[in-house]
C-alpha cells in the first residue's frame, strides 16, 4: 500500500524545479496530483511524465496571482478526484533590488506570488476541506489533510538585496502558524519548508549577467555568478546545493502520516544552513 494512496494533491508551480519534483515524488506514493504552471508546456509535461509512470494527474495552467486562480485550482481538485487531501503552495520567483532601488510593482509582485496568493488558495480550500472533516468526524474516523508552505532561509535570516522575497517568506510562515491553530480542529496539519540553496534555474550558475526569464511578460533575472554559487556552497555545511529531489523529499515527509501530529512548523532543507 502506498503512504499516499487515494489522497488528492494540489501542488503550485510544479511544471519545473523543485515543485515539478514535489509532484512527481506525490504520485509516486499514491497521490493524485493537480499540476499547476503558469507555462503550459512544463506544465503538461508533467501529467505526462506522472502518468508514463502509472500515476494520475491534471494540468491546472495559469498564474496563481490570477483573479479566480483558487477558486478554480481547488475545484480542479474536486471535479477530476472528489478530494482534497495536501496543498503545497510553491509558485514563485525572485525579483531583487536593494530597497532604495525597488519598485512598488517590484515589491507587490513578490509579495503577491508568494503570500497573497497561497493565502487566496488556502481561503478557496477551506470550505471544501472544512465540508470533508465534517463528514468524517460525523462517521467517526481522523483523517489528517496537509498544507506544506515553501518558504526560504531568506525569510529566516533575511538576505541584502531581497527585502520583498525576504518579507514574503517571512509571512508565509506567519500564515502558517496562524493556519496551524485555526484548522487543527479539521485535522489539518499547516507546516512550511524552507529552503537554502538547491540548483534550479532560479539559481544555477551561469556567467551570463543577462540570464533572464519571462514571468507574466516581465523579463525577471534569474541565475547566479558562478563564483558567487561556488562561495554559496562552500558555506553549507553539507558541502554542496541540495537538487529538486532531495527538497521534495522534505515536502513529502510532511505530507506523510507519520507527520500527522505535527503542525505549525517550519522544516528547514538547507544541508545545514540554518538561516539565522
Ligand atoms: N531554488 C532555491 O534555492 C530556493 C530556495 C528557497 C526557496 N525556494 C522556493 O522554492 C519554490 C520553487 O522555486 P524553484 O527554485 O523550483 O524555481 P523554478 O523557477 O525552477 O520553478 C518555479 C516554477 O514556478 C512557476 N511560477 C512562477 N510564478 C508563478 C505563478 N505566478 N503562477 C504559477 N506558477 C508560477 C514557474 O513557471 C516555474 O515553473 C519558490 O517558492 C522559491 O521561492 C527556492
Amino acid at each position: 500500500m502506498k503512504n499516499l494512496a487515494g489522497k488528492v494533491a494540489l501542488v503550485s508551480g510544479s511544471g519545473r524545479g523543485i515543485g515539478r519534483a514535489i509532484a512527481l515524488k506525490l504520485a509516486r506514493h499514491g497521490a493524485r496530483v493537480v499540476v499547476n504552471d503558469l507555462d503550459e508546456a512544463p506544465a503538461l509535461e508533467v501529467v505526462e511524465a506522472i502518468r508514463l509512470e502509472g500515476g494520475e494527474a491534471v494540468a491546472c495552467v495559469g498564474s496563481v496571482t490570477a483573479e479566480g486562480f483558487a477558486e478554480r485550482f481547488v475545484q480542479t481538485a474536486v471535479d477530476h478526484f472528489q478530494g482534497l487531501d495536501i496543498i503545497v503552495n510553491n509558485a514563485g520567483y525572485t525579483w531583487d533590488n536593494v530597497i532604495q532601488k525597488m519598485s512598488d510593482e517590484q515589491w507587490d509582485a513578490i509579495l503577491d506570488v508568494h503570500l497573497k496568493a497561497p493565502f487566496k488558495i488556502l481561503r478557496a480550500a477551506q470550505p471544501i476541506m472544512r465540508a470533508f472533516s465534517k463528514a468524517e468526524a460525523e462517521a467517526g474516523q481522523e483523517v489528517f489533510r496537509k498544507v506544506v508552505n515553501i518558504s526560504s532561509i531568506a525569510g529566516l535570516g533575511g538576505n541584502a538585496g531581497q527585502a520583498n522575497y525576504s518579507a514574503g517568506k517571512a509571512g508565509i510562515i506567519g500564515l502558517t502558524l496562524a493556519l496551524a491553530k485555526e484548522w487543527g480542529r479539521m485535522k489539518v496539519n499547516v507546516n512550511c519548508v524552507a529552503f537554502g540553496f538547491i540548483k534550479t534555474r532560479l539559481t544555477e550558475a551561469t556567467a551570463d549577467a543577462n540570464a533572464s526569464v519571462d514571468i507574466e511578460g516581465r523579463h525577471i533575472k534569474v541565475g547566479l555568478n558562478p563564483d558567487l554559487a561556488k562561495s554559496f556552497e562552500r558555506s553549507i555545511p553539507l558541502g554542496r546545493a541540495g537538487t529538486p529531489e532531495e527538497a521534495a523529499n522534505a515536502v513529502y515527509l510532511l505530507c506523510t502520516p507519520e507527520s500527522d501530529y505535527i503542525s505549525g512548523q517550519t522544516l528547514v532543507c538547507g544541508g545545514g544552513l540554518s538561516g539565522t
